[in-house]
């Protein structure tokens, strides 16, 4: 039986309500930002190396949190065939449509303000290539959650997935931080009013069970002195 819209409309005001501070967040942060030129490198070695990865599928890539869009712009400028973006931030999707179009690429990218709910929309098994940069450990656990089974219902069988994931934080250094208020077993909200949730490997990994880890590497952001972590896997 479908499920009544009643209920799909109740599901979709409380993920509003959840990510209202991180959307207003991430608003802000784009309300510097103006229209870029796309480039197929972006300038850091490790994100080149496995945007290249990425995008040697030459097919179609998904990426969900894509902000601004400048990683999947990368990608299609460097052998994917079309691109689409969803963000919760509006700022950061009119951002990458302008982009889109002063630059002629609007035929070949799409891009859609929303959240989990929006994959729903997009038809399965119909790209050959994801990115999730620094979005699936800003989720609520069962979000998180969702995305994966989107992920797995979205990608084509030997799909490529890259996954960027912020430095896990051990226990004691996050317990005793003031930063972080605990929310429930390894997720916390920020002061910012942005969500942590502190994946290890390990936990990635088990994840994305349907998929096989190809490569695994640190990245370092000496401006902001951090290390993310970048992760390479292909769907089975
Ligand atoms: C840390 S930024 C990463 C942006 C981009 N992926 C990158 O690596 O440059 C996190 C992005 O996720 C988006 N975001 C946060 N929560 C979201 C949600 N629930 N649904 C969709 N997008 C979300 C934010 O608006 C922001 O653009």
């Amino acid at each position: 039986m479908p499920t009544p819209l009643s209920i799909i409309m109740r599901k979709k005001k409380i993920d509003v309500k959840k990510y209202a501070e991180a959307k207003r967040y991430w608003n802000n942060v784009v309300a510097a930002e103006v229209i870029y030129e796309p480039k197929a490198a972006t300038g850091i070695k490790e994100i080149d190396e496995s945007i290249a990865w990425l995008a040697q599928s030459k097919g179609p890539i998904l990426d969900f949190g894509c902000g601004n869009g400048r990683l999947l712009f990368a990608s299609l400028l460097s052998g994917a065939s079309s691109i689409t973006g969803i963000d919760i931030a509006s700022r950061a999707v009119n951002i990458a449509d302008a982009v889109a179009v002063t630059h002629h690429l609007e035929d070949k990218s799409r891009f859609i303000t929303g959240g989990i709910d929006e994959l729903g929309s997009l038809t399965p098994h119909s790209f050959d290539g994801a990115i999730l940069s620094n979005i699936i450990d800003n989720l609520y656990p069962e979000d998180a959650a969702a995305l994966v089974r989107y992920m797995n219902n979205l990608l084509t069988p030997g799909a490529r997935l890259l996954v960027k994931l912020n430095p896990f934080l051990e226990k004691t250094h996050i317990d005793n931080h003031p930063e972080y208020r605990l929310m429930s077993e390894n997720f916390y909200k920020e002061s910012s009013g942005l969500f942590l949730y502190n994946i290890s490997d390990a936990l990635l990994v088990s994840m994305l069970k349907t998929f096989t880890l190809e490569a695994q590497r640190l990245v370092h952001f000496t401006q902001y002195n951090v290390s993310n972590r970048l992760f390479h896997f292909t769907k089975d």
